[in-house]
């Protein structure tokens, strides 16, 4: 039997502003998802946070998509919604764009990263969640995981990486995909992934056997809504050792904070800080934005763990890094490149702003 892990996240209300899924919402969620796991629609979950998302990872026998699943993490978004009300935390339901599940949970705000695989021996994954960006954050890292053989040493000296995986990635703003193979597509396929708000990664294949070894959250959240609401604050999965790369390799992208678009309003690029889950606290200038990495072992459909992994000293410098980064980028007020490049900005604030001027427009001579 296959075993599948989804992971559904959504921001349903924060305190203080955009910081911090209070826990009386994710004991909400417990509720339903302990629950579904009586009735047999899971076999087990574990629910965290990372800064004000609220990440509900499961495991159950049901395949990709699956409506009870899906309907599951709806209905604890929605509970957890209706205290976040009556608390009045902030932007409560902020992620739900609807107020009935119509089946399948893609499309209504929250963002959804799944894969179904028949358990190895041993099968360990590492789950990333992140708060204040997007799912273009994951380009690199996973980059560098799946392709960089400067990264991932089993590329070069294990015969089980050695010939390679295949990417397939979304054109977020025309829902186009594509599947590209490295390394023989290596600069074609960079070509796209450079663009972090467009060309995402969806999922990663190791190419001798079409394995799944990846799968990403691609959900634009403004792009749905048609105008500024939060952050895609993206998850991940990836799979790990034994004809994936080790944990280390798979951690190791993370110790360069790379800039992401994110942080204050979604509209400012930053570095993302790896962190603990104690840290995913995104504060000074509502960030700089932040990733966690809990690693699992799934043992019979159930999850073994987790393992905090940032929570490490060998990532402190990745820290100062992160912090020193983030006062360079903040001095540049409302400039960019730490303001996003208008295209982006289409689907946040600009074309309020554009509308207020139409009319005091005039040609140049
Ligand atoms: P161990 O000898 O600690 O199992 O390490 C093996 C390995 O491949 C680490 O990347
Ligand atoms: P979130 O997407 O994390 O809610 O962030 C929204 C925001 O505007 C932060 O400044
Ligand atoms: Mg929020
Ligand atoms: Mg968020
Ligand atoms: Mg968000």
């Amino acid at each position: 039997m296959k075993t599948t892990i989804s992971v559904i996240k959504a921001d349903v209300g924060s305190l203080a502003g955009h910081v911090l899924a209070h826990e009386a919402l994710k004991k909400k969620c417990d509720d339903i998802l302990s629950e579904a796991k009586d009735t047999g629609i899971l076999e087990d979950y574990y629910i965290t946070n990372c800064g004000d998302d609220i990440d509900l990872i499961m495991t159950h026998h049901r395949g990709e998509e699956d409506e009870e699943v899906h309907e599951t993490a709806w209905n604890a978004f929605k509970e957890a919604t209706n205290l976040a009300r009556e608390m009045k935390l902030y932007g409560a339901g902020q992620d739900l764009l609807s107020d009935t599940f119509s089946g399948n949970i893609k499309g209504m705000g929250p963002g959804c990263a799944e894969m179904e695989f028949k358990e190895r021996p041993s099968d360990p994954v590492i789950i990333f969640c992140c708060d204040k960006t997007e799912p273009g954050a994951f380009n690199l890292p996973l980059f560098r995981i799946f392709a960089d053989p400067f990264n991932t040493a089993g590329l070069v000296i294990d015969p089980s990486l050695h010939n390679g995986y295949k990417f397939e990635i979304f054109d977020v703003i025309e829902h186009k995909k594509v599947i590209m193979s490295c390394p023989e597509e290596m600069y074609d396929l960079l070509a796209l992934l450079g663009a972090i708000g467009r060309y995402v990664i969806k999922k990663i294949y190791r190419k001798d056997d079409d394995e799944i070894a990846a799968s990403v959250s691609t959900e634009r959240l403004n792009i749905m809504a048609g105008k500024y609401i939060g952050k895609d604050d993206p998850v991940a999965i990836v799979r790990s050792q034994s004809g994936f790369p080790a944990a280390g390799e798979v951690l190791e992208p993370f110790s360069l904070p790379h800039l992401v678009g994110g942080w204050m309003r979604g509209s400012h690029n930053g570095p993302l800080m790896p962190v603990p889950q104690k840290d995913a606290t995104p504060v000074r200038f509502d960030g700089p934005p932040r990733v966690i990495g809990l690693g699992f072992q799934v043992a019979n459909c159930k999850l073994i763990g987790p393992i905090d992994l940032f929570d490490d000293p060998s990532f402190d410098r990745s820290r100062v890094l992160a912090s020193e980064i983030a006062e360079y980028m903040r001095r540049h007020g409302p400039f960019e490149p730490h303001r996003l490049p208008s295209d982006e900005m289409e689907y946040t604030t600009l074309p309020e702003i554009l509308k207020k001027l139409k009319g005091r427009f005039e040609d140049i001579e």
